[in-house]
This record gives structure tokens, sequence and C-alpha cells, in this order.
């Protein structure tokens, strides 16, 4: 062994790193849940920091409001009857639930930086992985099962490690009747979309597909392999939730939120923040110019969050390795 690695050191390689946080956060159980299922329900005690969850709530309502020009009616679901969705162009009818809530106030900045939500994020896609994008879902009664599917955006078969993740914020009582999402429960490790005849969510099939059941304030955490959907919402009122679906920083991101970040929003967050709003991805250049102010950009942001932690132990290439 050489002297140098014998060492004493405090830099730790990302699983050591990230176990340290798990069990600071006493989340054991929900990693080895996630690893076994593909997803877990992290409960609100441990994922809504100080009213996070409500406050949340109110947030989106305002913003939905404010940009459709109708209160979302949470109580009987009117303003929301039917399926629309959040864009347009695969519905036919106008969006209902806001998307890119990042730049809607500093409540959804502390919703990316809920240090529980980090962690999950962290363990399932690394220290480099990034926010793709921030919107809600609002669902009224319908008759348009989500169907199943998985959110990795590659063709099958799939790597085994997750390349991206989807953390939810549940804002509203998560039930079948209430529209909840479903899971297959240890599809994550087929590493493979559904293939069409299998995409139906109904519990009378041959597949275990299991409706959510969970108080709002819960985290849904899930593995980008796991096949997922939703049932129809049979019940009046709303069914809120705030995804946040988050990426390695190789995969193709949702929202493009290089260089759109204010400097006063970077300021008045962690070094980590840059990171995750993708200030560190260099390429997408347009030019031998814009290739080489990225590359210093990254660096600059990469190096900022590197000695803000101070314990990362990190590779040729930082954060990347
Ligand atoms: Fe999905």
């Amino acid at each position: 062994m050489s002297e140098a690695i014998a060492q004493p050191s405090i830099a730790k390689a990302p699983l050591e790193k990230v176990w340290g946080e798990i069990r600071e956060h006493g989340i054991e159980k929900h990693i080895a849940e996630l690893d076994a299922y593909g997803y877990t329900i992290i409960p609100p005690q441990l994922a809504s920091p100080n009213g996070l969850a409500d406050r949340l709530l109110e947030a989106v309502l305002e913003v939905a409001e404010r940009r459709n020009g109708i209160r979302p009616d949470l109580k009987t679901g009117s303003t929301h009857a039917g399926y629309k969705g959040r864009f347009a162009a695969f519905t036919g009818a106008d969006g209902d639930s806001p998307i890119g809530l990042l730049f809607e106030g500093q409540i959804f900045e502390e919703a990316l930086m809920n240090p529980v939500l980090l962690t999950m994020a962290s363990y399932l896609c690394g220290y480099s992985v990034v926010l793709s994008s921030m919107g809600c879902f609002m669902k009224g009664p319908n008759v348009s099962t989500f169907a199943l599917h998985m959110d990795t955006p590659l063709p099958s078969p799939l790597p085994p490690q997750a390349l991206v993740c989807n953390l939810t914020y549940v804002l509203t009582e998560f039930n079948q009747e209430n529209g909840s999402t479903a899971f297959v429960p240890g599809s994550h490790k087929w590493c493979r979309a559904p293939e069409t005849a299998e995409t139906a969510v109904s519990t009378d099939g041959d597949l275990n597909i299991v409706a959510v059941e969970c108080p709002p304030g819960s985290l849904l955490c899930w593995h980008g392999n796991t096949w997922h959907g939703a049932f129809n919402r049979t019940a009046p009122g709303l069914r809120v939730s705030v995804p946040l679906y988050m990426a390695r920083p190789c995969i193709r991101t949702q929202e493009g939120l290089v260089g759109e970040i204010p400097q006063q929003m970077l300021d008045r967050n962690p070094a980590r923040f840059a990171i995750l709003t993708q200030q560190a991805v260099a390429y997408g250049y347009k030019s031998q110019e814009d290739s080489i102010a990225r590359g210093e950009s990254a660096m600059k942001f990469t190096k900022a969050y590197l000695d803000e932690d101070g314990t990362m132990k990190t590779g040729a290439r930082g954060l990347y390795n």
C-alpha cells in the first residue's frame, strides 16, 4: 500500500458518504424497500420538514390560479374534470397542471434542497445528479388511466443502475379511489419497458399492480426503471403532487436550466444548488468559444461545490467519476 493511500483522510467514496446520510436521516428501511421493490414511500415526519407539503400545496394552487385564471377546486375537482394533463400537445386540451415551478418562488428551491430528498437522489443517481424538471400534477375525476411505463429515456434493455429517478411530493391523500400512482413491485430489476399488452393499470391482470396509499406530506421515490402508472380518480376532488424528475448529468433533461438561473437565486442557496440546476453541465455547446466558456463555468461551479462539501473523494473528472 502506498504511503499516500495509507494517510488518514476525511475524503469519502460516494457510497460511503451517502450511507452516512442515510443513517443520519434514519431512512435505512426505505433504502431496503427501494432496492427490493423499486419504490418507497417516506412518511411526512421525515419528508416534509416545517410543514413543507402544506406550503407547497398552497404555492402550486396559487401558480395554477395565476396562470389559468381559475382557482383549482380541491374539494370537487370540477376545475379539472375529465383528463387534460400538462401538455396540450399530448391531450388536445389546455394544460391544467403547471410546469417549470423552480422559478415560481423560494419554496420550490426549498423543495429541491430538502436533505432527505437529496439523499435519495444521490443514492440513486450520484452526487452529480441534476433536476430534469419540477412541475405538478393536478388530477380531478377522470376516465383515462395513466398507462404503465418507466421513466428511463432509453430503449430496452436498460442498465440496472438508475439513470433517472422520480421524487414526488404527495400533497393530497393518495389511494386508489383518489387516482393514486400504481407500481409493479420489483419491476426495476427486469431492465426493460413494458410491452404494449402489459401497460393496462388494472388489478385484474397477471401483473401485481399496487396502488400507493399514503397521507399528504409523503415523498414517493422510485428508480427510473420501475414500472408505474396511475389509477383513474373516481372520488370527487383533486389529487395534487409535485414530482421532481432527476437525472444523471449525461441524460437529456426536460427543462434546460444551463445559464438560466439568476445570480440572486444561486447566491441564496448552497453551492450544490448550482450542480442540481445543471450549471456544471458543459455539454450542449454551440461553438468553440461557447465550449470553452461552458467548460470553465462548469469547473467553477463544481469546484465551489467540492470546496463547500469538503468530504468528497473525486477523480480526474471531478464529480463525474
Ligand atoms: Fe413516469
